[in-house]
């Protein structure tokens, strides 16, 4: 009997189950105590709804828009790094899935599937692409136009990421793609048997946006000191301006979690701009990011668009994020999870999972439309958001 799959934590328990531990961990963690990647849950719950009645409720719509074009609810897929490991071909299944959906999907510059393995395996709808800042520039200005030759829609910038927060239980796994299979880990592969024969299938196992476009990167070791050296760490609004303008598309920039930063994200021509703690994976004891978001759209709302990712686990969860100024979201684990436990059909599924709980709660607090979710929906704590705001 296939498992009744009914919410995103069953989604969690099955993705568990069926994915090699080290890929589990990676995206099952946050950086140093986790303060942060816990808190970006924990905060949500804080937040309660007013139950409304006798509202009329027939003909709700879930639709809405983000970058001016249309969606079927505003819930994008964030970018996520080695999404093919969680499930051979990830990326692809991902792009088809939310294709399918009517969603957008965006794809990390650290895929295992290349920009152009998804453009030619998903043509009917056209993604966004995330880009890291390398110290290469000849790199960055290839990439971008490799981006533009495959039709993305929007480059999707990451602010947050120039070194990395150390998570624990990569280091303590051995992360790497692909993996290294040793004495201690090749139970937990060969256990995983749907994993590894699916695995074994795909030639894409290893970071196909660089390996073969970048110099000198010729197999996985010098690839992983590759990418420790080249992230810039002298990425600054000047760089930002310059790829702005190399790209001259949509342009988001990802990685905000500031009022200050976002002004200067909206001078920096964010057609919109991602409230980000990189779900919990870089500064830990950082805000989370529900919290920070009223702060931050104060200080930039109708300047542009406002999305906000880390922590989002439902559709109450996107819920409420729209209702405290967010024009839409974004979300990673939610359906990665899909992804490695069923693959694309799991990623539907937790697309359908969200959609439903947003409709179904739209209709108990006596909303039609995503536009009508307004603070006036939600209960918020007196010190939701804390000292904390009146510093920022
Ligand atoms: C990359 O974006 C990561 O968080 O691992």
């Amino acid at each position: 009997m296939p498992p009744v799959i009914t919410s995103i934590a069953d989604l969690k328990a099955l993705h568990r189950r069926r994915t090699p531990r080290m890929f589990y961990d990676y995206c099952d963690s946050g950086s140093w105590t986790e303060q942060t990647y816990r808190e970006n849950t924990t905060d949500f719950e804080k937040l309660r709804f007013r139950q409304r009645v006798a509202v009329d409720m027939s003909g709700r719509s879930l639709a809405s828009t983000m970058l001016g074009r249309p969606v079927a609810m505003p819930v994008a897929l964030a970018p996520i790094g080695s999404l093919g490991m969680q499930s051979a071909d990830g990326e692809i299944k991902a792009a088809r899935a939310a294709a399918r959906f009517g969603v957008p999907f965006t794809l990390s510059t650290m895929s295992i599937c290349s920009i152009e393995d998804v453009a030619e395996a998903v043509p009917e709808a056209p993604f966004w692409f995330q880009l890291y800042v390398m110290q290469d520039e000849e790199f960055v200005d290839r990439i971008i136009e490799r981006a533009r030759a495959a039709r993305c829609s929007a480059l999707v910038l990451t602010l947050d990421l120039q070194i990395l927060g150390q998570r624990h239980k990569d280091l303590k796994n051995g992360l790497s793609a692909p993996p290294k299979i040793t004495a201690r880990n090749a139970w937990d592969f060969a256990r995983r048997w749907r994993w590894s024969m699916e695995m074994a299938r795909t030639r894409r196992r290893t970071f196909r946006n660089i390996v073969g476009h970048a110099k000198d990167v010729g197999d996985l070791r010098s690839l992983m000191s590759w990418t420790n050296e080249q992230f810039d760490p002298r990425l600054d609004w000047g760089k930002v301006a310059r790829i702005r303008d190399r790209w001259g598309g949509p342009f988001v920039l990802k990685g905000i979690l500031d009022p200050e930063d976002a002004r200067l994200a909206v001078e920096a021509g964010a057609d919109a701009i991602v409230v980000s703690n990189h779900g919990g994976r870089q500064l830990d004891g950082a805000l989370s990011s529900i919290r920070m978001l009223p702060s931050i759209v104060r200080a930039v709302k109708g300047r542009t668009e406002i999305w906000l990712d880390s922590g989002i686990r439902s559709g109450q969860d996107v819920l409420k994020a729209l209702a405290l100024g967010a024009d839409a979201t974004m979300i990673g684990r939610a359906y990665v999870h899909g992804l490695g436990a069923m693959g694309e059909a799991g990623v539907t599924r937790a697309l359908e999972v969200i959609a439903r709980e947003m409709d179904v709660t739209m209709a108990l607090i006596g909303r039609r439309r995503v536009a009508e979710v307004g603070r006036d929906v939600l209960l918020v704590p007196r010190d939701f958001e804390g000292e904390w705001a009146e510093n920022a």
